[in-house]
């Protein structure tokens, strides 16, 4: 468990809302936090998703919540705040996982298939990130935004997703300039090729796994405990000065030109 190179409790007091983070990566990465010393709400579409994994972080010791919200409604993410702010006081950390992936050719793709993606990753981090301005005021709060490398160059089947990531990079970049001054510091990872995910069961395709994992430099996939490292560190102290990074986790695979899909 790499997350152990951290001192004990380096995110202790902090409250996190963690938009996905009942499972896959954004769920490691509010497992991570809690481990850390943040409390943590989860809050997804799906409650089922949630409760366990607030239940299994409760159980070791943390402090975690579930609230369910569609992060394509402003109304429904103003309400998980209001509930985030009832339980723990406060939002200091807004993590915005949420995301929506499917394999499909742009030239079979519907027009409400693309603006669905868009809708959960770009406008949903958005919406996040508005809902939650207030409460990130207050406390120089920060956001870390969960993008990907697939934008980076021209991936098939996934336009809709490499559309909506390459708009989480920009609000990123956007937001760092426009909230530094509020002391918010706004960032991102984009993980590649990571092992064990829903991503990279459902998506890429067996045969390819063999030859994608021989591209990647450092010669393995990517774990959720690679992310979940990151994270930890772009929310802590040490990072304090980094803002409006996209800090890429993939051991060097986009820049060896492999596609993930
Ligand atoms: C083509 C599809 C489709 C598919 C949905 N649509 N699935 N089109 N191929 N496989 C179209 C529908 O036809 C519809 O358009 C529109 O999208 C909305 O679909 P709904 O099912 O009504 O929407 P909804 O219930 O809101 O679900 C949206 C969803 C979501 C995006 C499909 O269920 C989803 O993504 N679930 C998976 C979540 C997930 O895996 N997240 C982790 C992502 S990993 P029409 O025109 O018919 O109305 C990741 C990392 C990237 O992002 C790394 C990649 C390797």
């Amino acid at each position: 468990m790499t997350r152990t190179v951290f001192v004990d409790g380096v995110l202790n007091d902090r409250v996190a809302f963690v938009t996905g983070g009942g499972t896959g990566i954004t769920g490691g990465v509010a497992r991570a936090l809690a481990e850390s010393g943040a409390a943590v709400a989860l809050v997804s579409r799906k409650i089922e998703h949630l409760e366990p994994a607030a239940a299994a972080i409760n159980e070791k010791g943390g402090k975690a919540f579930a609230v369910a919200a569609d992060v394509r409604h402003f109304d429904e993410v103003e309400r998980a705040v209001t509930a985030t702010i009832e339980r723990f006081g406060k939002i200091d950390i807004v993590i915005n996982g949420a995301a929506g992936n499917f394999l499909c050719k742009a030239e079979e793709l519907s027009s409400n298939g693309f603006g669905t993606v868009v809708d959960i990753d770009l406008k949903g981090t958005f919406n996040v990130c508005r809902a939650t301005i207030d409460e990130l005021k207050k406390n120089r709060g920060q956001v870390l935004n969960i993008s990907a490398t697939l934008h980076y160059l021209g991936t098939p089947m996934q336009l809709h997703v490499s559309a909506a990531k390459a708009g989480v990079d920009a609000l990123t970049r956007n937001l760092a300039v426009e909230w530094g001054r509020y002391g918010i510091r706004v960032n991102a990872i984009a993980p590649g090729p990571i092992e064990d995910t829903e991503g990279m069961s459902r998506l890429v395709p067996e045969p390819i796994k063999e030859r994608l994992k021989k591209g990647i430099p450092l010669g393995r996939f990517g774990r959720i405990a690679d992310i979940e490292s990151a994270a930890v560190f772009l929310c802590s102290d040490a990072a304090s000065f980094i803002n409006g990074n996209v800090l890429v986790v993939d051991g060097g695979q986009w820049l060896a030109g492999n596609r993930l899909v």
